[in-house]
Parts: C-alpha cells; structure tokens; sequence
C-alpha cells in the first residue's frame, strides 16, 4: 500500500494523515462510549505476557522482540498490560475503569501484506465489569463505529463463547478423545497442537483438517447453564439492536487469558490477513498475572489500525478539507498574504510551488487529494481579488480580497 511501506515490517508512515484522521475518530468514539484514555509503556517485562497471554501462544514463544541483557520486551499486545497498570493503580480498590489506548504494538511475525512487525493498535478495555450488557454495549458501538468508519459492510463480526475454565477443559478432554483416534488426517501442526494447544486445530488453515473438524465436538454443547445465559442474553441483545453477526464455534482466538464471549471482525475481501478487530472476555487474567485469587470480571478489544486503512483504501478517496493556493511569479508577497489571513481564520492553506506553471500547481493539489483551489495571477493582485476554484465541479469564482 503506497502510504505505508514496510519491506522489514517496520513501518514507515509516508502519508500518516489518515492514520491521524482515523485515529482522531476512534479517539473520539471511545469519548462518546466513556472511555478514558490511558498511555502504557511500549516496553514491558517478559514474563507479563508468558503468564498473562500464555508461554504455549504463538505471541509469546515465537514473536516477542526482546531487549538485549533485560527481561523485558516490546510490548506486543495492550491487554495484559492494561489489567498490569490496573492492579498497579489499586485493582479493586481503584475501581471500575473503561479504558482506551492507542499506539503501536511489536510482534516478531513474518511480514506480509498486512501483516508487520510494528503496527498500530486502538483498544479498549473495561475491568471490573460482569458480563452481558456491558459486552453488548461495546459490540454495538463497534458496529457503529465501523459505519462511521465507512467499512461496516466490508466486515463480517465473528462470535463464539469460551466458557468457564472448566468448561473448557472438558471440552478440550472431549477434543482431544475424539480426534486422537483420526490424529493421522491431521496435518502436521495439528498433530503437534494435539497434544500442546488441542484447541488451536481450529485455526489450521489445511483443508483435510478443516473438513475434519466439520464434525468435531463443539465448545456450545459443553457449556453450563450459567456460561449458557449468558450467551442468550449477550446474542439476544445484538439481535434486539439489529446487528447481525455470524456464530463461529471453531473461534478459539490465539491468546490463553480469554474466556467466555469471544469475537473477530474480518473483512471478506481477499486479504491474506483478514482481522481488522478482535477481542472479548478475560475474567482470569489479572489471576494469572498475580493479581490475587478471584476473578476479576473484563472484556476488551483491539483494532489494527492499517488494516482499517486497507478496507477504507477501496472505498473511498479522501478528499482532505482546506486550501490549495496557486500562485504566478512575482505574485509571492500577496499570496503569502492571502495564506496568512486564511489561517487566521482557522483555514488549511497548503502552498503550491509558488512561479511554477498554474496548470503543474493544480495537478498537484489534485494529487494530494484537495478539492478546493486559490488562484491568484497577476489580474488578481492588481485588483486585490482571488479566484476560488472547486476541482470536484470544475467551476470558478473570483471573488475580493481584504486582509
Ligand atoms: P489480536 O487478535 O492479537 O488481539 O490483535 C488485534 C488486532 O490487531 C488484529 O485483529 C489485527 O487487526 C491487528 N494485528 C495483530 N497483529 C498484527 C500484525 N502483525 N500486523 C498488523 N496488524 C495486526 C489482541 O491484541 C488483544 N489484545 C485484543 C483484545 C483487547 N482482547 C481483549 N482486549
């Protein structure tokens, strides 16, 4: 994509105004949802994410930058160390928050389109809140947000239901029963998660094992009463606001601390990485990272931030707001008048190659994007007047000009 270029994975943001605009609306839906927001160290210690995402989990055991002679890392997600900074402030004691943040992230992953080693995240996370209207609340701000965003209909929103931790277990026993007999149409990854990570076959992306696990147990029918009504009444309330979603029983997500409702949102268009939002329910995870023995009740998620600029990129074309001012030689001093009086008024000028051919400094707006044009020529500051033009309707107005 020619605004961000990353043959390394790291990223250079040529033309980071979409990024800003993107990531201004984001800031500003977070607001308007209640959010605060929060800034975490893009640094972070190693064992954090191995007891907090999981050491078996793709992000710890293979993608995690480490710093030379310390025990820290780049931070390669925002969740554990949100519920880190929480228990820090207080936990229990520091009470209810619903937090935003925005920032990059660091996975050691093999570049692709999509795909890099830094990229940008806006997450939300809400601790201490139980589960049910709260989740709605945010999966419907979501839908909201994405038709704000001008994707919605490019994006198909993914849900499933982890259960308890033991409801889960059962149903990884169950699993791991039924397939060890048929382990041999496995393919190899697989047969290896089998025994480490048996519900992560779910992922495979090999054919002969995804038309195996057709017919594997699913995580629904193990589910207990509770974990049960709880996913009637979160479904039942995304289907009361009209948002439709697609119920996918083999959504496991990569990352250990979740349980309950999970979900993804993902484009359909043909893109190697097709997850442009992820998140859901992690009650255990201010457990495992030290933070006392009960639950603490959370839910959260996070957008990738280049992946919304992907879909958008097919969609529309940013026509960026303000001015192009063109001007002809000798006609500096004025127009750099005209530019000046402009801001002043809380106007974008952007000045063109000021002497060069007006038809050259037209095009060039046009390249970047802005629809509206000032000329100004050697009739316009004798008669100390500008000429408007509106690229979009190619209509033109000169009209006066007082400082
Ligand atoms: P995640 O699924 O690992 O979840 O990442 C969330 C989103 O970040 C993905 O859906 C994708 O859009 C983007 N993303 C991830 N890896 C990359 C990459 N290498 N390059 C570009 N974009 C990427 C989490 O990180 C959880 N912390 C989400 C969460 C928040 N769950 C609860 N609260």
């Amino acid at each position: 994509m020619e605004n961000f270029a990353s043959q390394t994975g790291f990223t250079d943001y040529l033309a980071a105004s979409a990024l800003q605009q993107l990531e201004n609306q984001c800031w500003q839906w977070s607001e308007r949802m209640g959010y605060s927001q929060v800034r975490l160290p893009f640094v972070e210690a190693r064992n954090l994410f191995e007891r907090g995402v999981g050491g078996g989990t793709d992000v710890v055991e293979k993608e995690m930058f480490a710093l030379q002679n310390t025990e820290n890392v780049l931070r390669p997600e925002g969740t554990a160390q949100a519920m880190r900074a929480w228990l820090a402030a207080g936990g229990v004691r520091y009470g209810p928050v619903r937090w935003a943040y925005c920032g990059p992230m660091f996975r050691n992953e093999r570049p692709q389109a999509g795909r890099f080693r830094q990229f940008q995240q806006f997450g939300c996370e809400a601790i201490l809140m139980k589960e049910g209207t709260a989740d709605a609340d945010m999966l419907i701000g979501l839908n909201d947000l994405f038709v704000d965003l001008g994707i919605r209909e490019k994006l198909v929103l993914n849900i499933n239901t982890l259960g308890t931790t033991a409801e889960r277990k059962r149903y990884r026993d169950a699993l791991v029963a039924w397939l060890t007999p048929k382990a041999s149409l496995l393919d190899a990854t697989s047969q290896k998660r089998l025994t480490s990570n048996p519900l992560r076959i779910w992922d495979s992306k090999d054919a002969g094992t995804r038309a195996l696990m057709m017919n594997a147990p699913r995580l629904l029918d193990f589910l207990g009463a509770e974990s049960l009504t709880q996913w009637k009444a979160v479904t039942g309330l995304l289907d009361t606001a009209g948002i439709s979603y697609n119920i996918d029983n083999g959504l496991m997500r990569g990352l250990d601390y979740y349980n309950g409702l999970v979900f993804e949102w993902v484009t359909f268009e043909d893109k190697a990485q097709n997850a442009v939002a992820a998140g859901g329910r992690y009650d255990g995870l201010a457990e495992t990272i030290g933070g006392g023995s009960a639950p603490v009740p959370a839910f959260g998620f996070a957008i990738g931030l280049e992946r919304v600029l992907a879909c958008q990129s097919n969609v529309l074309r940013t026509e960026r707001s303000g001015y192009f001012l063109v001007a002809m030689a000798g006609c500096d001093a004025y127009a750099l008048q005209i530019a000046r009086s402009y801001r002043m008024l809380g106007e974008m000028v952007v000045l063109g190659d000021v002497g060069s051919k007006l038809t050259k400094q037209v095009q060039r707006a046009d390249k970047i994007g802005m629809r509206y044009v000032l000329i100004v020529g050697d009739a316009e500051q004798t008669n100390r007047t500008l000429t408007v033009k509106d690229l979009a309707t190619g209509q033109q107005e000169t009209i006066g000009f007082t400082a």
